[in-house]
């Protein structure tokens, strides 16, 4: 093993290209202020070893941390051995980041994703916590060379000027090869009457975040070689951030600009329902449907199989103790019906048990969980949201619907309407039919033939427990 060398970290890669458009800086100005090659600098940003001396000084120059942006000595085994590295080192991390190699499975979906975006942007939604996220990460970490997607989470962003101030970012951290948004650049230095070189807009632009956008788009087009995917993750908190006006506007400018450019493709994503945005700006008069050209994915669990690789990983890692290993990954991935996030949650519980776990041990820890008051595995969005984007008419045919499917078998909707209309909040057949489809849309009913039960036993159990059932 050599010890001169040096390889970055591939959690600091978004780092290292922030500080590259921060700082102005290309491949070839890097190798040239450094009088190192340019290939040496490629291997630095794509994560390969490289001499250790050249790599601290390209971590001087991008004013980066070497120490916390080195990886580990680099890996020289081969590639059945550093698959038991990555297996040995899973933790239960619920909700934190986790690296590529740690998102196991959704290879299926992130295929599906690529051949829908030959064709055109699509809408990736899905239930809180399902993965999404940690899909479109590993589907970015994972790129084809003949598209180059770009994340952003903009969860932050509260007005139009700083999405597309983000978005110009990413653009010339993309162009830093080809040259600089130019268009931008120029409209920029119009505005302020002078040259403008910085990397934030000046205030003076606030009014301009069209304008801005398109020519950033148009820069974009210019330059790209190959086809650019924006991945745009959580975009329906970033538009309730906006005000309804502005979302409008959003919303139509980006599907006019996925008509002129066809070469752009956006992927939506998010943990609120687009569906909840648009019925808000619907009564505030919008009458537009901008998000009809995009084809729409519905996030799933893991895949069986998928969920038990993820978790006899985690048992691993974390040293739980079982009396068969592959039996208790089977049975902790079906308690919580195949989702990651609360499967890394069990995990990490079952690991501070004494004893081997058992079956009983997993079905007690679940339990105890959701009827937890403090809310350990985050599930009081299904109660909350009911509140937050359910009309006051809405609320007590929502609860009602759900209180009744918690506790009887899957159900028609002629013996749900049975005691739904007994109750004089209720007594209205339309709305009734209307909540159920909206309660299906947010993930907590589905409907096989006429009759209607809760998507997931995880959820139903935690509705019973949460409400006292
Ligand atoms: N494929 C996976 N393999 C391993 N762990 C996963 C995987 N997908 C998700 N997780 C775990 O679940 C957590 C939540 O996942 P993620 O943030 O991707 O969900 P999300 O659908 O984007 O959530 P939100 O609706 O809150 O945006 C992650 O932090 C990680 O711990
Ligand atoms: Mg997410």
């Amino acid at each position: 093993m050599t010890q001169s060398l040096l390889q970055l970290n591939s959690e600091w890669q978004p780092k290292v290209e922030e500080s590259l458009a921060i700082k102005q800086l290309t491949r070839r100005s890097i190798a040239k202020n450094l009088n190192i090659s340019p290939g040496s600098v490629s291997k630095f940003i794509n994560c390969k070893p490289i001499a250790a001396h050249n790599f601290i000084r390209i971590c001087q120059e991008l004013n980066l941390d070497w120490g916390n942006a080195s990886a580990s000595e680099p890996e020289r085994n081969d590639q059945i051995v550093s698959f038991k590295f990555k297996q040995n080192s899973f933790k239960a991390n619920p909700g934190g980041e986790i690296a590529p190699q740690e998102i196991i499975g959704r290879e299926k979906l992130i295929a599906q994703i690529w051949s829908i975006l030959e064709q055109q942007s699509l809408i990736f939604i899905g239930e809180r916590r399902i993965g999404k996220s940690s899909t479109l990460k590993k589907m970015k970490a994972e790129s084809a060379s003949s598209m180059v997607p770009i994340y952003r989470d903009l969860e932050g962003i509260r007005t139009p000027i700083e999405f597309v101030e983000v978005v110009w970012q990413d653009i010339e951290t993309y162009l830093r090869e080809q040259g600089k948004a130019r268009r931008v650049r120029e409209f920029l230095g119009q505005l302020q009457e002078t040259q403008f070189t910085g990397s934030r807009f000046p205030h003076i632009a606030d009014d301009y975040w069209k304008t801005l956008l398109i020519k950033a788009i148009e820069d974009l087009v210019t330059l790209q070689e190959r086809q650019i995917v924006f991945i745009w993750d959580e975009i329906p908190h970033m538009l309730e951030n906006f005000s309804e006006q502005a979302a409008m506007e959003m919303l139509d400018v980006l599907r006019s600009l996925r008509q002129t450019y066809p070469d752009v493709r956006m992927i939506f994503s998010g943990s609120i329902g687009l569906h909840h945005i648009f019925k808000n700006l619907q009564k505030a008069g919008y009458r537009n449907d901008p998000t009809n050209d995009m084809y729409t994915i519905d996030g799933q669990p893991l895949a069986l199989e998928d969920a038990i690789a993820l978790t006899s990983y985690l048992i691993k890692g974390e040293n739980v103790s079982t009396f068969n290993a592959e039996k208790s990954a089977r049975d902790i991935a079906e308690a919580v019906d195949c989702i990651p996030f609360y499967i890394h949650h069990l995990v990490n519980q079952l690991k501070t048990l004494e004893g081997e776990v058992s079956q009983n041990a997993i079905h007690f820890t679940v339990e105890e969980s959701l009827r937890n008051p403090l809310n350990p595995w985050k599930m009081d969005h299904y109660r909350e949201r009911i509140d937050n984007y359910y009309t006051e008419e809405q609320k007590p045919y929502a609860l009602n619907i759900l209180d009744l499917l918690a506790i009887n078998p899957p159900t028609s909707f002629q013996k749900l309407w049975q005691v739904l209309y007994s109750d004089p909040q209720t007594n209205n057949k339309e709305m009734a039919r209307t909540i159920i489809r909206l309660l299906m849309k947010d993930y907590y009913l589905v409907q096989s033939g006429s009759i209607y039960s809760f998507r997931y036993p995880l959820v139903q159990k935690y509705w019973r427990f949460s409400r006292g059932l």
